[in-house]
């Protein structure tokens, strides 16, 4: 129960990684918020607030009253070429991906000063490998790497810790959306280092760490939890 009394908001903790990151910090005895468009099927505190409207992320902050963590974790995917994506799209996947990372952790601050608490920011090895066929969603979570690296230092002498995560394929709602057939998906389980792909809990278990007190001096760490998917060499089998 290493999380008694701490306090951790999750964003899209309704299903997927969120949810089994949510779920590992109740285990752990933690008080746990939810932000998410989506209700949760389990019994959690849940604001349905979209991480786009800064409204909305403003209104349930003005309910929350204490925080120790920020799970950074919402996210939407898309794959489509540069010339045929359309603008509505790439204004989504920024404003989801990113503006909604910098703006939860904008209204987080305040509250995440007076804890001495944390911040984990959910992006994706493919910010720092291209997926050619995903330009946008690369990038976005390009820019959730240096935002996290820009938040560590400008908030490490007040003793807040950002670190992110970066989620190689992980078997959840959004990737079985991307690899739509059983057989689409053991083709790309075989093609990791590891021959599968990673559980939602490969993700939880470095989350609940990061979060942690053990990590007390870790800050502006980009972590990968990909079976060694982006250190792949062209070489390996
Ligand atoms: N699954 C993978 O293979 C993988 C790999 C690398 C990184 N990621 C990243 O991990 C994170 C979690 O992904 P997942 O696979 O669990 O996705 P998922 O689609 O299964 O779940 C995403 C959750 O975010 C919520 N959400 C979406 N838009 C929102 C918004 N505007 N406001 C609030 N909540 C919103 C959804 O309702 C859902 O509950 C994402 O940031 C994703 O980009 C996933």
């Amino acid at each position: 129960m290493r999380f008694n009394k701490k306090v951790a908001l999750i964003t899209g903790g309704s299903r997927g990684m969120g949810k089994a990151i949510a779920q590992r910090f109740l285990n752990e005895g933690a008080k746990v918020i939810i932000f998410d468009i989506e209700k949760p099927d389990y019994e959690v505190d849940f604001f349905q607030v979209d991480i786009t409207q800064e409204k909305q992320i403003q209104k349930a902050f003005q309910e929350i009253k204490h925080l120790d963590i920020v799970v950074n974790n919402a996210g939407i995917h898309f794959s489509v070429s540069v010339e045929k994506t359309l603008k509505e799209d790439l204004d989504k996947i920024i404003d989801v991906n990113f503006k909604g990372v910098y703006l939860v952790s904008k209204h987080a601050i305040p509250l995440i000063r007076k804890s001495k608490g944390n911040i984990i920011n959910i992006a994706s090895v493919v910010g720092i490998i291209p997926e050619p066929e995903s330009p946008a969603y690369c990038s976005t979570k390009a820019a959730v790497i240096m935002l996290t690296k820009c938040m560590a230092q400008e908030y490490a002498s007040e003793g807040i810790r950002v670190n992110a995560i970066l989620p190689g394929p992980i078997d959840t709602p959004m990737l079985r959306k991307v690899l739509s057939s059983e057989d689409l998906f053991q083709e790309f389980a075989q093609a990791n280092p590891m021959k599968r792909v990673g559980k939602p809990e490969d993700i939880a278990n470095l989350a609940i760490f990061l979060a942690s007190d053990e990590a007390s001096y870790i800050t502006s760490g980009i972590y990968t939890v990909d079976g060694g998917e982006s250190s792949t060499s062209r070489y390996s089998k």
